[in-house]
């Protein structure tokens, strides 16, 4: 197991690496220090925008045959092991961790933002009841780690704007997000509790070019670079003027992977650490994607989702996961926009 301070110099390296190759993945290089150890490692919520990648990559780490990719759809063009698997479903959720002597679980499944917003009570029930059945198979069966993605939804118009802070009011303003804000404390609790070793990520918005989003509030960031790419003009559901936090997926993972090798000891939040990349507005995004695809429109039409929007940060204040555990973003705007362009445009031409 690589010690703190090589995990921060080996990220470093992956990441020169990898702009060298946009094939390379960051996590190889954790691969070749990690391969002796015989985890075996459960995603649920596999087939959504960060399972599809995330599953690759820790593919690389333990093997694709020690990753067990769950979910209630199928994943599109997957190898290795997958069943469907509904985790509101306790019992066919215990017999998979108890056959495949599950030591780590990835709790992906959920209800996002704007969804939720349709449906509340459900994106409640489902996020909870889900998120409750792996907290007690893991403790039960004594798994080693676990991972919840919680989001800036926790969030609400009562939390600082600009630079949020990592211990701020939490008054969300979604269904969404009242069950991260009540999932992070769970995460708490069990790890207080029982000793259960469940760690957690505040995810901004996530762009990818792999795979689509499933209904966020941000999903506009992912939607225009397909549009631009495809040379089609694009309608935004958010105003111009409206900045919010973002993450390129590379350092999604990257920050997943980082957070869950970091050393037990390191970790002082065990609600859900505060986590930043980049914020850039929709009128941002539209010029830096110009500047590459200078004939590209974007025109505006603000829908329910502007109202989530704005009860969001604008900023996020991550310095405790940079003290705690090396944290550093390593795209910005331009960077990704070079990436997704270049990306997408090979995926469209080959369809
Ligand atoms: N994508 C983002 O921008 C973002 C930001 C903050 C937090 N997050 C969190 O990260 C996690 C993954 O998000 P995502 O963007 O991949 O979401 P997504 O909507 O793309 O994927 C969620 C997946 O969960 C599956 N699912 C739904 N109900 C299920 C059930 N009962 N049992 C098993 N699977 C079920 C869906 O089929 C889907 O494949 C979520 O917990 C989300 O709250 C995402």
């Amino acid at each position: 197991m690589p010690c703190f301070k090589q995990m921060g110099i080996l990220a470093k390296q992956c990441y020169a690496t990898s702009q060298r190759s946009p094939y390379f993945s960051p996590t190889k290089q954790l691969l070749n220090r990690k391969r002796m150890k015989q985890d075996n490692i459960l995603v649920t919520g596999a087939a959504g925008q960060l399972g599809s990648v995330l599953v690759e990559a820790l593919q690389e780490i333990y093997g694709t045959s020690r990753v067990l990719a769950t979910d209630i759809k199928p994943i599109e063009n997957h190898e290795g092991p997958f069943h469907i698997l509904d985790a509101c479903d306790g019992a066919a959720l215990e017999a998979v961790v108890r056959q495949w002597r599950i030591t780590q679980i990835y709790h992906l499944a959920a209800i996002l933002s704007a969804k939720g917003e349709q449906d509340p009570f459900k994106a409640w029930q489902l996020n909870m009841t889900s998120w409750l059945n792996v907290l007690e198979v893991a403790r039960q069966r004594h798994v080693a780690k676990v991972y919840y993605p919680s989001s800036i939804a926790v969030f609400g118009y009562a939390a600082a704007p600009k630079n949020t802070p990592q211990y701020e009011v939490l008054i969300p303003e979604t269904a969404y997000g009242i069950s991260k804000v009540a999932g992070e404390n769970w995460a708490y609790y069990y790890h207080r509790r029982y000793g259960l070793d469940v760690r957690s990520l505040r995810y901004p918005g996530i762009i990818s070019h792999q795979s689509m989003p499933g209904g966020g509030t941000t999903d506009y960031a992912v939607d225009i670079y397909h549009h631009a790419v495809q040379r089609k003009p694009y309608e935004c559901f958010l105003r111009a003027d409206t900045p919010l936090p973002m993450l390129y997926i590379p350092d999604a993972i990257r920050a997943t992977l980082e957070l869950m090798e970091a050393p037990a000891q390191r970790l002082s939040v065990r609600t859900s650490y505060n986590l930043a990349g980049m914020t850039f507005t929709p009128a941002e995004v539209a010029a830096n994607i110009q500047k590459y695809l200078p004939d590209f429109q974007v025109t505006y039409k603000p829908d329910y989702r502007q109202a989530i929007a704005d009860s969001w940060p604008q900023s996020i204040d991550d310095s405790f996961a940079r003290r705690d555990w090396g944290w550093q973003p390593q795209y910005d705007l331009d960077a990704m926009t070079r990436d997704m362009i270049a990306h997408l445009e090979k995926k469209y031409a080959l369809a």
